[in-house]
């Protein structure tokens, strides 16, 4: 008998495509989403996703073994689909029988899908319109997440709940879809299951947890800062492009649409050619989500984060979180 019945009825379906007590995911968040978090997470009843990021197979290959020392339960792995090893990733899962990789970052390139298949993993994956979202089904995906703008570090155009009007509609009856971005309270969960989502996947709130092991700087920052603080990257000039993150500004995010207007001024000025520009554009935030996550720098760092960040106010327990979500998307459901 679940505490949560209405819930978990809604929930059925991606619990048991996740092996899950409860269909809600911690989005991958790299340098945050290790083996602490990811095993804390999955130990609550919820999925884990290990962010692989920029990390060679070796190191993949330790902290898939640390994490599973550290939980029993099923949890993923997520790729960046551009990672130039990526199928010796693949073959790193292989050899620990992971059960479900997400692919993130990209369309995945040929024969990836295949590859994670073949060993029985289910393959998750993102999709910007509804068409490739209907391609990657045909082309083996299992599970889809639709990912809004509210959310936290890389981000579409397109807002949360106009994805979900669009995608659920058509996809929801027949395929496994979770929605992403700006949740942060039960309620909101128990509208997108009503609306068709097999779950939802969180990442802003769960990255303070007590069992994160990001700086203490970092979890200040976001016990500080208010949804208006979380703001999209601006691109300053069209010849040079910059993909949107999502991001606590700071000095960093001022200091780098200053360098955008100083490239662009050299680019005019023939100081530099158009590849070098972009690459000076591209390199200008290497390394800056470590910086903040790991060694604290909230003022150069990158501080990835989603619009719900003014609804994390504390640092809790994932176990603690995750009880506030499910009796508030219980409570929810229960007085309709
Ligand atoms: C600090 C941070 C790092 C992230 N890194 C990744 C990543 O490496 N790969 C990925 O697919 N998504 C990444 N995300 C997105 C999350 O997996 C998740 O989809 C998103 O946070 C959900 O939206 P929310 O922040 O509004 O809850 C990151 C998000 C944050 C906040």
């Amino acid at each position: 008998m679940t505490a949560y019945p209405k819930t978990a009825a809604l929930m059925a379906r991606g619990a048991e495509f996740l092996g899950t007590e409860r269909a809600v995911l911690c989005g991958a968040m790299s340098w945050v989403s290790e083996r602490n978090l990811v095993a804390a997470i999955s130990n609550a009843g919820g999925f884990g996703v290990i962010a692989c990021g920029a990390m060679t197979p070796e190191l993949l290959d330790t902290e898939i073994t640390a994490t599973a020392a550290l939980t029993s339960k099923p949890f993923g792995v997520n790729l960046i689909t551009m990672h130039p090893r990526l199928f010796d990733l693949i073959e790193v899962c292989s050899r620990h029988k992971v059960g479900h990789v997400v692919l993130a970052g990209g369309i995945p390139p040929k024969g990836a899908v295949e590859a994670i298949k073949a060993f029985g993993a289910k393959v998750i994956v993102f999709a910007p319109t509804l068409a490739l979202a209907k391609k990657l089904f045909r082309s083996g995906a299992d599970a889809l997440v639709i990912e809004g703008s509210e959310a936290g570090g890389h981000i579409g155009p397109v807002s949360t709940s106009v994805l979900a009007q669009e995608f659920l509609p058509a996809l929801a009856a027949e395929h496994v879809v979770f929605v992403a971005g700006g949740i942060g309270r039960g309620e909101m969960i128990a509208s997108y299951l009503e609306m068709g989502a097999s779950g939802v996947q969180l990442g802003t709130r769960f990255a303070c947890a007590s069992e994160s092991i990001a700086h203490p700087a970092f979890k200040a920052a976001f016990f500080r800062a208010n949804a208006r603080d979380a703001v999209a990257s601006v691109q300053i000039d069209p010849r040079l492009p910059v993909i949107p993150v999502r991001a606590l500004r700071n000095k960093g995010s001022d200091e780098f649409i200053a360098k955008q207007i100083e490239v662009a001024r050299r680019l005019d000025e023939g100081v530099v050619d158009m590849g070098e520009a972009q690459l000076e554009i591209e390199h200008f935030w290497a390394g800056a989500l470590r910086r903040a996550v790991i060694e604290g720098d909230v003022e150069n760092g990158s501080l990835m984060a989603g619009q719900s960040v003014g609804m994390v106010t504390r640092e809790e327990p994932v176990s603690t979180i995750m009880a506030e979500l499910m009796d508030e998307c219980e409570g929810a459901l229960a007085g309709r």
